[in-house]
This record gives structure tokens, sequence and C-alpha cells, in this order.
């Protein structure tokens, strides 16, 4: 029945009685017109009532549509919105009456339930709290101590792996006009929320663990920037160092350099010297005896006795002997002066073969027996140089070349110039130079020979004399085959700065 037809509906048996009375005393006469009048009154009175009563009615039933719509709106929206409702009294029981999401969240069992039930977890302690709580909510009239206890009630909890926010909200009967007090809990389900702070939490966690690491490398980069710094710092002193070492090792191989020099020049001046004086009586008397045995020769050929002649030849041939001695040690003498030079200390024009030779014969004493020299003189004159360092440097390229020849051997000097240039050869068939020793050999110091036999300064001083003729001097050796060093020194005068 829709709402027109049931307010028309409405009196509508009254009315009828009503219209059929008054029908009825209108024709059956009624004699009491003033009764009659006052029945009219009555029953107009009575008609206006019942259309008024039909208004408040039909008002009323408006409104109760009303508020009957908006009840179901207000439930739409508690259904709607993702909050769960529901009341229970101090009997515990939940009310029937719950909101759709208090379904889900407790998984459908919710009316006529313990509100224990519902809430109760592992967690003792919680539920004893939810327990004595509600016990006193409900018991109290206090407002304060009731508000006490609702703000002690849990406010999140886990329920069914979700996790719920509790919010209490205590229905008064008198204010409401009820039959009982209500507690009503309104649930928010807030999993997601939890989880997305855990997430959040883990992320911060993730992101302060990176900062943290972040920092730590960035520290480390630094303490490596350090150590680099330190490393360059050190490597720049260690350079610094061997730099100063190296030069440590040239001014000593130059300080013994000079030092050889000048001790080996005034030894071998002074012996020279010293040979030269009795030499000179020596020979003398040589040229005396020289001139006796003439004369002496002459007498006996008046007196013919055979053994005077005989005594007087032998004497002539010691005399000769004598000679030739004497000459030899003349020979040694110009050289050992020769290679001394310590009075041609200053830059001049040599002949290297001369300095090549007197170094030799010096050395006569170690070759003979043992090595064979062949020479092979070029046309190398003119060559300017410090001709006592020259033949340094001659000796000891032959000294190194008569030590690497074990048994017997060859040494080959050769010269010969090309293009301004003069060139010295020294090789020898000896022993030759591993291929890891040969570019430290003018190292100052380097020697394979043991700290008895070699200082390992010979070719460092070598290298420093030829350098300072602004020459170059290089070596080729193999292992068992032998080791060839050459000089190279310019022969223009002018071409040197
Ligand atoms: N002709 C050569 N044959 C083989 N090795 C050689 C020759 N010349 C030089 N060397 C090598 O080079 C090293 C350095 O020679 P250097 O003349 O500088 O020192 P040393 O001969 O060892 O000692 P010092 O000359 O001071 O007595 C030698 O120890 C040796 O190993
Ligand atoms: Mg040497």
């Amino acid at each position: 029945m829709n709402d027109k037809s049931f307010q028309n509906q409405l009196f509508q048996k009254e009315t009828k009685i009503l219209e059929s009375a008054m029908e009825y005393v209108s024709k059956n006469n009624c004699s009491d017109a003033e009764l009659l009048a006052k029945y009219q009154q009555l029953a107009d009175s009575y008609r206006s009532l019942l259309k008024f009563t039909k208004k408040i009615f039909k008002i009323n039933d408006a409104k109760g549509k009303e508020i009957k719509k908006s009840e179901g709106e207000i439930k739409k929206l508690l259904d709607n919105s993702n909050q769960g409702f529901l009341t229970f009294d101090k009997s515990l029981i939940v009310n029937t009456k719950y909101s759709a999401e208090c379904m889900r969240i407790f998984n459908g069992k919710i009316g006529n339930c313990h509100i224990m039930e519902l809430l109760s977890s592992d967690n003792s302690e919680q539920n004893e709290l939810f327990k004595n709580c509600f016990e006193v909510i409900f018991r109290t009239d206090d407002i304060e101590l009731r508000n006490w206890h609702i703000n002690e009630l849990p406010k999140k909890i886990k329920i069914n792996d979700k996790y719920i926010k509790l919010e209490y909200k205590f229905i008064n009967k008198i204010e409401t006009f009820s039959e009982k007090d209500v507690l009503m809990l309104v649930l928010t389900d807030i999993t997601e929320k939890v989880k997305a702070e855990e997430l959040e939490q883990k992320i911060i966690q993730k992101t302060q663990m990176a900062e943290e690491l972040a920092a730590a490398n960035e520290k480390l980069i630094a303490q490596q920037e350090e150590l680099t710094a330190l490393n360059t710092n050190l490597e720049k002193s260690n350079k610094a160092l061997e730099k100063a070492n190296v030069e440590l090792r040239q001014t000593q191989s130059k300080l013994v350099q000079s030092e050889k020099m000048a001790s080996l020049g005034m030894l071998v001046s002074g012996i020279a010297h010293e040979i030269n004086t009795p030499l000179g009586a020596i020979h003398c008397n040589i040229d005396l005896f020289k001139t006796i045995i003439s004369r002496l020769k002459s007498i006996n050929i008046m007196h013919e006795d055979q053994t005077v002649s005989d005594l007087m030849a032998k004497f002539e041939t010691a005399n000769n002997t004598n000679l030739i001695a004497s000459e030899r040690i003349m020979n040694i003498v110009k050289s050992l002066r020769n290679f001394a030079r310590v009075d041609e200390a200053e830059y001049k024009d040599v002949d290297m073969h001369e300095g090549i030779d007197s170094t030799l014969l010096l050395l006569n004493n170690k070759i003979k027996n043992k090595v064979e020299i062949i020479r092979e003189y070029g046309n190398i004159t003119n060559v300017f140089c410090y001709p006592n360092q020259l033949n340094q440097v001659f000796m000891n390229l032959l000294v190194n070349a008569i030590q690497a020849i074990q048994d017997n051997g060859k040494i080959l000097i050769k010269t010969y110039s090309k293009n301004d240039k003069a060139y010295v050869k020294i090789a020898d068939n000896g022993i030759g130079i591993k291929p890891e020793h040969i570019n430290k050999i003018f190292d100052p110091g380097f020697t394979t020979k043991g700290m008895s036999v070699g200082t390992g300064l010979g070719l460092s001083i070598v290298y420093n004399i030829i350098e300072k003729h602004q020459g170059r001097i290089w070596v080729e050796s193999e292992v068992g085959k032998g080791t060839e060093f050459t000089i190279e020194l310019p022969i223009n005068k002018d071409s040197r700065s």
C-alpha cells in the first residue's frame, strides 16, 4: 500500500460513522433543534479533530520515515566506513546491531558473543586488563573512575593477524533514554598503516644504514686519500733518498777516483823518479863500460891473450844485455810517467794509443801467459782529453777484461774514427755479463766479484770520466762469449761546448 492511499484510508471508518449519524439526525427531524445544533457543533469539532489528528499522523509518519531513512543512511555510512561499531552492556554480550566492518574484523562471529571471546588473545595481561576495566566501567557510578578505566583500556590490539585500533564510548542509559548502559567499541583496522609504518621504519633503518655506510665509505675514502698522500710523500722522500744515495755514491766514486788518481799518480811518478836517478847512473856506467871495453880491446890486440879476449867478449855481451835491460827499465819508467801523467792534468790533445800501450805495459804481469792482446789501432790522434783520466779508463776496462778471462783468452783493442768521433773498443772473450746485471754495471758499488776483490767503483769512475769528456760508453755482452765496451769521444775540440 502506498502512502497516499494509506492516508486516505486513515479515519475513513470514523468519518463514515459520523457522516451517517449526521444524515440520520437531519432526516429524522430531531425535535430538539437546540440539541441538534449542539450535536452539529460537536460533530464539526470532532471532524476538525479528526482532520487535525490526520494531519499530525501524516506529519509523524513523514518524520518517522525520515528518521528511518536517516537511520538507514547512518547504518549505510557506518557499514561503508572502514570502522567497526559494536556495543555491549554489563552482561558483556555483544549487541546484535553492529556495523559490517565488525564482521570482517572478527571473521563473522559477533552478535551475542561474549566480548572477551572476541577480544581475547595470547596476551594474558591484556585479557586481564580488559576484564577488570569492563567490570569497573559497568559497576561504578563515579564518572571519573569510569573514565579513568576507559582510558586504561588497550588502544591497539591484534585480532586474527590484523592490527586494530580501539576507541571506547560509554553510552549512559539516562542520557539516551535507553534501558541499559552500554559501552560502544569503535574498531579501526590499521593493519595496512602499521605495515606501512613498519615498512617505513625498515626503510628509515635501511636509509640510516645506507647513510652510515656512505659516511663510513667517505671516511674510508678520506683515509685512503690520506694514505695515498702519505704514500706519495713516502715515495717522494724515498725517491729523494734514492737520489741522495746515488749522488752520494757518485760523489764517493768521484772522490775515490780523484784520490786513486792522485795517489796512483804520485806513487807512480815517485817510483819513476826514484828509479830514474840510479838508472841514469847505471846507464852512464854501461856507456863507461862500453868505452872501457873498446879501449881494452885495442890494448889486447897487441898482447893477443886469448883468455882476456874471451873474458872481454863475455863482458861486452853482458854490458850489451845490461844496456837492453836498462833501456827496458827506462821504457817502463817512461810508461809509468806516461800513465800517471800528473804533470798533464789538463785538457790537451794526446795520442791515446800511447796511453793504452803504457797501461798494457803496467798490466804486463797479469797479461803474460794468460791473455793474447790484439791491437787494431786506427787513426785516432788529436783527441782532446785529460790524458791521465783516460788512462784510468783504459786501466779499469782492461783489468775488468783480464779478470773476466778465467784461463786463457784474448783481448781485442780496436781504435778508429768516424764522423769527428774517436772510438776505442775493448773486447774480451771472457765470462760475459748476465742480462739482469747489464743495467747495473755502471752503478757505483755494483760488483759481482765479492767485496775482497772489487769495490764496484771501476765502471762508475769510467762512466764519469767519459761523461766529463762529453763522450759516451756502452756495452754489449753475452754470457759465456764475452764482453765488448765501446768508448766514443769527440775529436774536434770545437765540437764541444
Ligand atoms: N769485461 C767484463 N766481463 C764481465 N763482467 C764485467 C766486465 N766488466 C765489468 N763487469 C761486471 O761489472 C761489474 C762492475 O765492474 P766494476 O769495474 O765497476 O767493478 P769491479 O770490477 O767489480 O770492482 P772494482 O773495479 O772497483 O775493483 C763487475 O763486478 C762485473 O760483474
Ligand atoms: Mg773493475
